[in-house]
């Protein structure tokens, strides 16, 4: 059994086969989706989704690109949505310093804000860094120990990876990891501990090597698991039961 850590599947382009791709992630053993928020409305439908299924469940937050919305109402209806048991985290948040989609003063008041609601409710967060490393490590500094962290699709250096791990976070691999110049992330996939690894596919984007430029979904975190089994030199059976046990960890899954 693997667990898809991290998936949009409340995203526009599933709407004609959403159930199609479920059954087909359940059929070939990815049997836990965690659907993840990106803004109010995504995390609503993110629920909707997670009521209607055994095995998927939601994170309600709003991402850095969308950082500029939020405000107290919406702070207020995230606390609510929280509220449902299917609801996990708080995510995904966090800083984006290459698209800068809101700006960056927005950014960081949202996550901050965020953070707080996360530490309130006693939720992990799911975090989303783009060039934004020493920012991010800075800030979730503050809530050492309140509140526990998972670096969705980590992109950052084995330096980095250490300060995450020593400060207790999780490192969530994706798609890139599968790309043939992936150096630098293979090698920290090699070295790293697996007691705080997970496993995702953030569909529909970010699909990996082998079905690179299609619609990515969670039945591929096969794709993803099988290059990091490769790179430990271990059997996917016994990294998809450490990663299991990793996500239900971190997750607490009802
Ligand atoms: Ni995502």
């Amino acid at each position: 059994m693997l667990i898809d850590t991290h998936a949009h599947l409340q995203w526009s382009s599933f709407d004609k086969d959403r159930e199609k791709i479920i059954n087909r992630a359940r059929k070939i053993g990815v049997e836990y989706i965690v659907n993840i928020g990106f803004d109010l409305e995504g995390s609503r439908k993110g629920i909707e989704l997670a009521e209607k299924h055994r095995g998927i469940y939601a994170t309600v937050g709003i991402h850095p690109h969308n950082a500029s919305t939020l405000d107290q109402s919406i702070l207020d209806s995230l606390r609510k949505l929280s509220e449902n048991p299917k609801v996990v985290a708080i995510g995904e948040i966090g800083l984006d310093y290459y698209r800068n989609l809101s700006p960056r003063e927005a950014q960081k008041n949202a996550f901050k804000e965020q953070l707080l609601l996360a530490e309130e409710l006693g939720l992990p967060v799911v975090i989303h860094d783009r060039d934004a490393h020493a920012d991010i490590l800075k800030m979730l500094s503050e809530f050492k120990g309140t509140t526990a962290a998972i670096m969705h699709c980590f992109s950052g250096s084995k330096e980095m990876a250490k300060q995450c791990l020593k400060s207790g976070s999780y490192i969530s691999f994706a798609g890139p990891v599968t790309f043939p110049n992936a150096f630098r992330l293979q090698e920290i996939a090699k070295w790293i501990d697996l007691d705080k690894v997970l496993l995702e596919t953030d569909s529909p984007w970010l699909a990996p090597q082998e079905v690179r430029g299609k619609r990515n979904e969670p039945a591929f975190l096969t794709f993803v698991a099988k290059k990091i089994a490769n790179l430990k030199g271990m059997s996917i059976d016994e990294l998809a039961n450490v990663t299991t046990e990793n996500a239900n960890a971190i997750f607490q899954f009802p």
